[in-house]
């Protein structure tokens, strides 16, 4: 009997940064009525899938991912009517929705924070981390990940901002209210979470281990056990630090731990060896087709991968990996290039439409906290002003955070309030509403390679075999089973390129330039990105 294909492995999923999706009351911030009145712009794209990034009460230090209140939605997003309200649109519209599980830490105005702070003997005081001295370990946005705290004279731990007490996972009745608020979500009918730094929860603090820590798999078992079994859902985990043996084997098996895992390798290709996100290098396409290919055959014998470039912390794709002077074409050549792998695909708001990365000139233009601390931090090493923004520009998280650009009208049609976060001024040229207007736009293509994969069996389980591997400027593979073999090639070059195909094309799938002649002696434009059936030689 075939095993039967799990429907998450054959779904497209679509991110959504509610902030900046669509505002639907004018307070310039985006909200769940807004998202609600995209629905068919993400059905008609072939969106499966919505994942939200965190709608639940925060003080917003980190835009959500500080939570407050895991039960309520925050009021600038709506209310929990509002919620259930496109939970129940989104699934008649056949689509699902999944949400954003941040519990590696809480924001330090959660009442169990208020609480464990207040002294020493408190009944809440082991939901956090606390030391009377610390350690050197740093935080994720630059400086200590300890603070001290005058009430108890002692220091709490934060791997990221101050206002994210990091939770302590090691404290059982800790980890049994966790379980209660996964389950209230998902007894509300969502259907399943991505979940925010999980390969955190199983550290050792005090033997210095963070990510991949002694205690993840077991953590990752009992989550698991008291939350997951038995539901048709889907769970995706945000794991940076753990290697891709390990993202293969939580994610293989029959009943996996999680279904599938954002791994991070293809991510730091373009920052200087142990220098951090900042320090900015030429990516190298021959190390980015290497880390793809490891982690294609890796994943491939077991586990499940997710495929993306781009999310809400990390730049736009475009910007990073193509090249915004080839905007359309290079925004579909990624897409060929990523989507034509074995993997769940990803898609983060813009990417369908070619949104591009930003530049502000001011630093006050700049919201996001991580952005606003590196800059406090580098230009106090001296590092001059132009330089520290040559990095922002580069890398920082503004860049996929601005709003969302629909129309060419005030706003680029997101909001008729006072955006929360300056809308990318090339709106009136990159918006949803032209792109949609024009058959050769990049939501079509998006739309089309969708289809493509959803009709082809070997995109799920097809082999992949580099093709032109040592050629610096061609990311070509191919994806072969028992009945098929294609031949996937995207051109990373600004210059014209002559490709020699071996084999018998028997047709083509997709391109994204349909005047280039196909054969096996093919001359092709820059940027262009093509799927082919290739018979037997
Ligand atoms: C994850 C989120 C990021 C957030 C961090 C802390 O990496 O994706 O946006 O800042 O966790 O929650
Ligand atoms: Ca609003």
């Amino acid at each position: 009997m075939e095993k039967e294909i799990k429907w998450w492995k054959n779904a497209v999923v679509y991110q959504i940064y509610p902030l900046s999706f669509m505002d639907a009351n004018g307070d310039g911030i985006g909200d769940l009525k807004g998202i609600t009145s995209k629905l068919s712009y993400l059905k008609n794209l072939g969106v499966d899938v919505i994942w939200l990034s965190p709608v639940y009460e925060s003080p917003m230090d980190d835009n959500g991912y500080d939570i407050k209140n895991y039960l309520e939605i925050d009021p600038i997003f709506g209310t929990m009517k509002d919620m259930k309200h496109l939970i129940e649109q989104t699934h008649q519209m056949g689509m699902r929705l999944i949400m954003d599980l941040v519990v590696n830490h809480t924001s330090d105005e959660h009442h169990w924070f208020l609480e464990s702070k207040k002294s020493k003997d408190n009944p809440y005081r082991d939901f956090y981390v606390w030391r009377d001295e610390p350690s050197d370990i740093g935080s994720v946005f630059g400086g200590s990940a300890w603070e001290y705290d005058a009430q108890t004279n002692s220091y709490y731990f934060h791997l990221f901002s101050k206002k994210q007490p990091d939770l302590n996972w090691d404290h059982p009745i800790l980890r049994k209210n966790i379980y209660k608020i996964v389950n209230f979500w998902l007894d509300m009918g969502i259907d399943g979470f991505r979940l925010d730094v999980i390969d955190l929860i199983g550290k050792d603090i005090d033997r210095k281990i963070l990510s991949d820590g002694p205690h993840l798999n077991q953590r990752l078992q009992e989550l698991y056990d008291e939350c997951f079994k038995g539901r048709d859902i889907m769970t995706v985990g945000e794991m940076p630090g753990l290697s891709l043996e390990r993202a293969a084997s939580i994610t293989s098996g029959e009943k996996p731990l999680l279904d599938m895992i954002f791994q991070f390798s293809h991510i730091s290709l373009d920052e200087v060896p142990g220098k951090g996100k900042w320090a900015l290098k030429k990516l190298d396409l021959i190390e980015f087709k290497n880390v793809f290919e490891r982690l294609q055959n890796v994943m491939y014998k077991d586990g499940w991968n997710s495929l993306f470039l781009a999310n809400h912390d990390q730049p736009r794709a475009i910007s990073r990996y193509g090249n915004v002077n080839f905007r359309v074409m290079s925004s579909k050549m990624l897409a060929t290039i990523l989507y034509g792998m074995q993997g769940t695909p990803y898609v983060y708001q813009g990417e369908e439409i070619g949104m591009t990365g930003v530049k502000f000139d001011h630093i006050e233009k700049y919201k996001d906290i991580e952005t606003k601390n590196i800059y406090q931090i580098l230009t106090n090493q001296g590092i001059p002003h132009e330089q520290v923004m040559e990095s922002i520009y580069a890398k920082g998280r503004d860049n996929s955070r601005t709003p969302f650009q629909w129309d060419d009208s005030k706003n680029a049609g997101f909001s008729k309030g006072n955006p929360w976060l300056d809308v990318n001024p090339n709106y009136k040229d990159i918006n949803a509403k032209n792109d949609l207007s024009n058959h050769q736009g990049v939501y079509f293509y998006f739309k089309k390679l969708f289809q493509i994969r959803k009709s082809h069996q070997v995109f799920l389980d097809g082999e992949f075999i580099p093709f032109m591997k040592e050629n610096k400027k061609i990311f070509a593979y191919y994806r072969k089973n028992e009945n098929d073999q294609l031949l996937i090639i995207g051109s990373f070059s600004e210059e014209k390129m002559h490709i020699e195909i071996p084999g018998k094309i028997i047709s083509l799938l997709i391109s994204n330039d349909d005047s280039v002649e196909i054969n096996n002696q093919m001359d092709i434009p820059p940027y262009y990105a093509c799927i082919l059936r290739i018979g037997e030689k």
